[in-house]
Protein backbone atom coordinates (compact mmCIF):
# COMPACT_ATOMS: atom_id res chain seq x y z
CA UNK A 1 0.00 0.00 0.00
CA UNK A 2 1.67 3.41 -1.03
CA UNK A 3 1.04 5.93 1.68
CA UNK A 4 -0.92 9.39 0.35
CA UNK A 5 0.95 12.18 0.11
CA UNK A 6 -0.77 15.83 0.21
CA UNK A 7 2.45 18.34 -0.52
CA UNK A 8 2.10 22.08 -0.58
CA UNK A 9 4.37 24.05 -2.43
CA UNK A 10 4.33 27.70 -1.67
CA UNK A 11 5.84 29.25 -4.45
CA UNK A 12 7.08 32.96 -4.00
CA UNK A 13 4.32 33.53 -1.71
CA UNK A 14 4.45 34.63 2.45
CA UNK A 15 7.17 36.08 4.00
CA UNK A 16 8.64 34.61 7.31
CA UNK A 17 6.14 36.08 9.64
CA UNK A 18 3.58 35.08 7.13
CA UNK A 19 4.48 31.56 7.09
CA UNK A 20 4.59 31.49 10.81
CA UNK A 21 0.98 32.35 10.79
CA UNK A 22 -0.16 30.27 8.36
CA UNK A 23 1.38 27.04 9.99
CA UNK A 24 0.06 27.83 13.50
CA UNK A 25 -3.53 28.64 11.51
CA UNK A 26 -3.11 24.77 9.90
CA UNK A 27 -1.55 22.72 12.67
CA UNK A 28 -4.99 21.68 14.32
CA UNK A 29 -7.03 21.42 11.20
CA UNK A 30 -4.67 18.58 9.94
CA UNK A 31 -3.66 17.37 13.52
CA UNK A 32 -5.91 14.22 12.93
CA UNK A 33 -4.85 14.00 9.27
CA UNK A 34 -4.14 10.03 7.61
CA UNK A 35 -1.63 11.10 4.70
CA UNK A 36 1.64 12.34 5.07
CA UNK A 37 1.88 15.85 4.87
CA UNK A 38 4.45 18.00 3.63
CA UNK A 39 4.63 22.48 2.77
CA UNK A 40 7.51 23.16 0.43
CA UNK A 41 8.34 26.96 0.95
CA UNK A 42 10.71 29.29 0.59
CA UNK A 43 13.91 29.66 1.38
CA UNK A 44 13.72 32.58 3.87
CA UNK A 45 10.30 30.37 5.58
CA UNK A 46 12.51 27.57 6.21
CA UNK A 47 13.91 28.37 9.95
CA UNK A 48 11.02 29.54 10.69
CA UNK A 49 8.92 26.65 9.14
CA UNK A 50 10.66 24.42 11.21
CA UNK A 51 10.02 25.96 14.74
CA UNK A 52 6.35 26.28 13.74
CA UNK A 53 5.85 22.92 12.43
CA UNK A 54 7.10 21.63 15.74
CA UNK A 55 4.93 18.85 17.75
CA UNK A 56 2.74 18.67 14.59
CA UNK A 57 2.72 15.85 11.85
CA UNK A 58 3.96 18.78 9.21
CA UNK A 59 6.99 17.97 7.11
CA UNK A 60 9.24 20.35 6.42
CA UNK A 61 10.14 20.52 2.48
CA UNK A 62 11.98 23.03 -0.27
CA UNK A 63 11.30 24.18 -3.73
CA UNK A 64 14.52 23.94 -4.75
CA UNK A 65 18.28 22.13 -4.61
CA UNK A 66 21.78 23.14 -6.13
CA UNK A 67 23.37 20.02 -7.64
CA UNK A 68 26.86 21.04 -6.69
CA UNK A 69 27.91 20.83 -2.82
CA UNK A 70 29.31 24.21 -2.32
CA UNK A 71 31.20 26.91 -4.25
CA UNK A 72 30.67 29.62 -7.18
CA UNK A 73 26.51 29.38 -7.52
CA UNK A 74 25.53 32.45 -7.21
CA UNK A 75 22.15 32.13 -5.45
CA UNK A 76 21.58 28.22 -5.25
CA UNK A 77 21.02 26.37 -1.92
CA UNK A 78 22.91 23.46 -1.07
CA UNK A 79 21.46 20.24 0.12
CA UNK A 80 23.59 20.53 3.32
CA UNK A 81 21.89 24.24 3.94
CA UNK A 82 18.64 22.94 3.43
CA UNK A 83 19.63 19.46 5.51
CA UNK A 84 20.75 21.93 8.73
CA UNK A 85 17.63 23.39 8.93
CA UNK A 86 15.78 20.02 8.62
CA UNK A 87 15.01 19.74 5.43
CA UNK A 88 13.03 16.57 4.63
CA UNK A 89 11.65 17.19 0.96
CA UNK A 90 12.66 19.01 -2.07
CA UNK A 91 10.85 20.45 -5.08
CA UNK A 92 12.72 19.35 -8.44
CA UNK A 93 12.21 20.10 -11.82
CA UNK A 94 8.94 22.36 -11.08
CA UNK A 95 7.41 23.60 -14.44
CA UNK A 96 7.74 27.04 -13.34
CA UNK A 97 11.25 26.43 -13.11
CA UNK A 98 11.43 24.58 -16.34
CA UNK A 99 9.90 27.52 -18.17
CA UNK A 100 11.13 30.34 -16.34
CA UNK A 101 14.55 29.45 -15.04
CA UNK A 102 16.09 27.16 -17.73
CA UNK A 103 15.51 24.11 -15.99
CA UNK A 104 15.82 21.02 -17.97
CA UNK A 105 15.78 17.33 -17.50
CA UNK A 106 19.87 17.39 -17.48
CA UNK A 107 19.77 19.59 -14.49
CA UNK A 108 16.73 18.54 -12.84
CA UNK A 109 18.53 15.25 -13.05
CA UNK A 110 21.86 16.51 -11.60
CA UNK A 111 19.72 18.32 -8.95
CA UNK A 112 18.17 15.05 -8.18
CA UNK A 113 20.90 12.71 -8.00
CA UNK A 114 22.50 15.38 -5.34
CA UNK A 115 19.59 15.45 -3.25
CA UNK A 116 19.22 11.56 -3.09
CA UNK A 117 23.05 11.52 -2.21
CA UNK A 118 22.38 13.86 0.55
CA UNK A 119 19.32 11.92 2.01
CA UNK A 120 17.03 14.13 0.59
CA UNK A 121 13.36 13.40 -0.37
CA UNK A 122 12.65 14.52 -4.11
CA UNK A 123 9.14 15.37 -5.25
CA UNK A 124 10.42 15.55 -8.84
CA UNK A 125 7.55 17.55 -11.15
CA UNK A 126 6.97 16.62 -14.75
CA UNK A 127 4.04 17.36 -16.99
CA UNK A 128 2.94 18.39 -20.52
CA UNK A 129 1.95 21.98 -21.91
CA UNK A 130 -0.98 22.82 -23.57
CA UNK A 131 0.82 23.14 -26.72
CA UNK A 132 2.09 19.63 -26.34
CA UNK A 133 -1.00 18.15 -25.15
CA UNK A 134 -2.85 19.19 -28.73
CA UNK A 135 -0.31 17.80 -30.39
CA UNK A 136 -1.11 14.71 -29.04
CA UNK A 137 2.52 14.61 -27.82
CA UNK A 138 1.87 13.86 -23.71
CA UNK A 139 3.31 10.65 -23.81
CA UNK A 140 6.54 11.66 -25.75
CA UNK A 141 7.02 14.70 -23.47
CA UNK A 142 6.39 12.70 -20.39
CA UNK A 143 8.94 9.81 -21.43
CA UNK A 144 11.72 11.89 -22.01
CA UNK A 145 10.95 13.56 -18.74
CA UNK A 146 11.18 10.48 -16.81
CA UNK A 147 14.06 8.53 -18.87
CA UNK A 148 16.59 11.39 -18.62
CA UNK A 149 15.28 13.05 -15.62
CA UNK A 150 15.31 9.90 -13.68
CA UNK A 151 18.38 8.28 -15.95
CA UNK A 152 21.33 7.09 -13.32
CA UNK A 153 19.36 6.40 -10.86
CA UNK A 154 18.53 3.01 -9.30
CA UNK A 155 16.26 3.26 -6.05
CA UNK A 156 13.24 5.09 -6.06
CA UNK A 157 12.08 4.70 -2.24
CA UNK A 158 12.23 8.57 -1.66
CA UNK A 159 11.31 9.52 -4.83
CA UNK A 160 7.79 11.22 -5.79
CA UNK A 161 6.92 11.91 -8.91
CA UNK A 162 4.74 15.04 -9.15
CA UNK A 163 2.51 14.63 -12.32
CA UNK A 164 2.07 18.11 -13.18
CA UNK A 165 0.23 19.29 -16.64
CA UNK A 166 1.17 22.85 -17.33
CA UNK A 167 -2.00 24.17 -18.68
CA UNK A 168 -3.94 22.68 -15.01
CA UNK A 169 -1.58 24.59 -13.13
CA UNK A 170 -2.83 28.12 -11.26
CA UNK A 171 -5.95 28.13 -14.17
CA UNK A 172 -8.76 26.96 -12.73
CA UNK A 173 -8.60 23.88 -14.88
CA UNK A 174 -7.73 20.38 -13.69
CA UNK A 175 -7.55 17.32 -15.69
CA UNK A 176 -10.42 14.96 -14.96
CA UNK A 177 -9.57 11.97 -12.40
CA UNK A 178 -10.15 9.74 -15.00
CA UNK A 179 -7.68 11.61 -17.60
CA UNK A 180 -5.06 12.24 -14.78
CA UNK A 181 -5.27 9.09 -13.43
CA UNK A 182 -4.84 7.47 -16.92
CA UNK A 183 -1.53 9.21 -17.34
CA UNK A 184 -0.21 8.64 -13.85
CA UNK A 185 -0.97 5.22 -15.04
CA UNK A 186 1.24 5.87 -18.44
CA UNK A 187 4.00 7.35 -15.80
CA UNK A 188 4.01 4.00 -13.91
CA UNK A 189 4.04 1.65 -16.78
CA UNK A 190 7.38 4.26 -18.20
CA UNK A 191 8.81 3.22 -14.76
CA UNK A 192 7.85 -0.08 -14.97
CA UNK A 193 9.36 -0.69 -18.15
CA UNK A 194 13.02 0.36 -17.24
CA UNK A 195 13.16 0.00 -13.44
CA UNK A 196 10.82 -3.46 -12.92
CA UNK A 197 7.70 -4.11 -11.31
CA UNK A 198 8.23 -3.74 -7.65
CA UNK A 199 9.80 -0.06 -8.19
CA UNK A 200 6.53 0.78 -10.16
CA UNK A 201 4.32 -0.61 -7.67
CA UNK A 202 5.78 0.93 -4.61
CA UNK A 203 6.41 4.69 -5.91
CA UNK A 204 4.20 7.36 -5.18
CA UNK A 205 2.86 9.99 -7.93
CA UNK A 206 0.86 12.44 -7.14
CA UNK A 207 -1.02 15.08 -9.03
CA UNK A 208 -0.84 18.20 -9.35
CA UNK A 209 -2.77 21.47 -11.16
CA UNK A 210 -5.47 23.48 -9.45
CA UNK A 211 -6.56 20.58 -7.09
CA UNK A 212 -9.00 21.53 -4.07
CA UNK A 213 -11.24 20.84 -1.62
CA UNK A 214 -13.88 20.18 -4.12
CA UNK A 215 -12.08 18.48 -6.40
CA UNK A 216 -9.37 15.95 -3.48
CA UNK A 217 -11.48 13.20 -2.92
CA UNK A 218 -12.86 12.02 -6.78
CA UNK A 219 -8.61 12.61 -7.46
CA UNK A 220 -7.59 11.10 -3.91
CA UNK A 221 -10.14 8.08 -5.44
CA UNK A 222 -8.33 7.03 -8.28
CA UNK A 223 -5.87 4.03 -8.71
CA UNK A 224 -3.56 5.66 -9.56
CA UNK A 225 -3.11 8.77 -8.04
CA UNK A 226 -1.07 8.68 -4.66
CA UNK A 227 -1.33 12.40 -3.17
CA UNK A 228 -1.04 15.96 -4.75
CA UNK A 229 0.91 19.23 -5.13
CA UNK A 230 -0.91 21.81 -4.45
CA UNK A 231 -0.19 25.31 -5.28
CA UNK A 232 -2.71 28.05 -4.65
CA UNK A 233 -4.93 26.24 -2.03
CA UNK A 234 -1.77 25.26 0.14
CA UNK A 235 -1.83 29.14 0.73
CA UNK A 236 -4.78 29.34 2.69
CA UNK A 237 -4.93 26.94 5.94
CA UNK A 238 -8.58 26.19 6.00
CA UNK A 239 -7.99 25.03 1.44
CA UNK A 240 -5.02 22.96 2.27
CA UNK A 241 -6.70 21.34 5.43
CA UNK A 242 -9.90 20.70 3.37
CA UNK A 243 -7.49 18.82 1.04
CA UNK A 244 -5.06 16.94 3.36
CA UNK A 245 -8.83 15.78 5.25
CA UNK A 246 -10.22 14.87 1.87
CA UNK A 247 -11.64 11.52 3.35
CA UNK A 248 -13.49 13.49 5.79
P1 LIG B 1 -1.80 25.05 -8.39
O1 LIG B 1 -0.23 24.77 -8.50
O2 LIG B 1 -2.35 24.13 -7.35
O3 LIG B 1 -1.90 26.52 -7.99
O4 LIG B 1 -2.38 24.79 -9.73
C1 LIG B 1 0.27 23.47 -8.41
C2 LIG B 1 1.77 23.49 -8.58
O5 LIG B 1 2.26 24.27 -9.41
O6 LIG B 1 2.50 22.76 -7.90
Amino acid sequence: MRKPIIAGNWKMNKTAAEAEALINELKPLIAKSKPEVVICVPYTDLWIAKKAIEGSKIKLGAENVAWADSGAFTGEISADMLKEIGVEYVIIGHSERRQYFGETDKTVNMRLKQALAKGLKPIVCVGETLTEREKNKTKKVLKKQVLEGFKDVTDFSNIVIAYEPVWAIGTGKTATAEDANKTIGYIRSLVKKTWGADVAKALRIQYGGSMKPSNAKELMAMRNIDGGLIGGAALKAADFAGIVNYKD
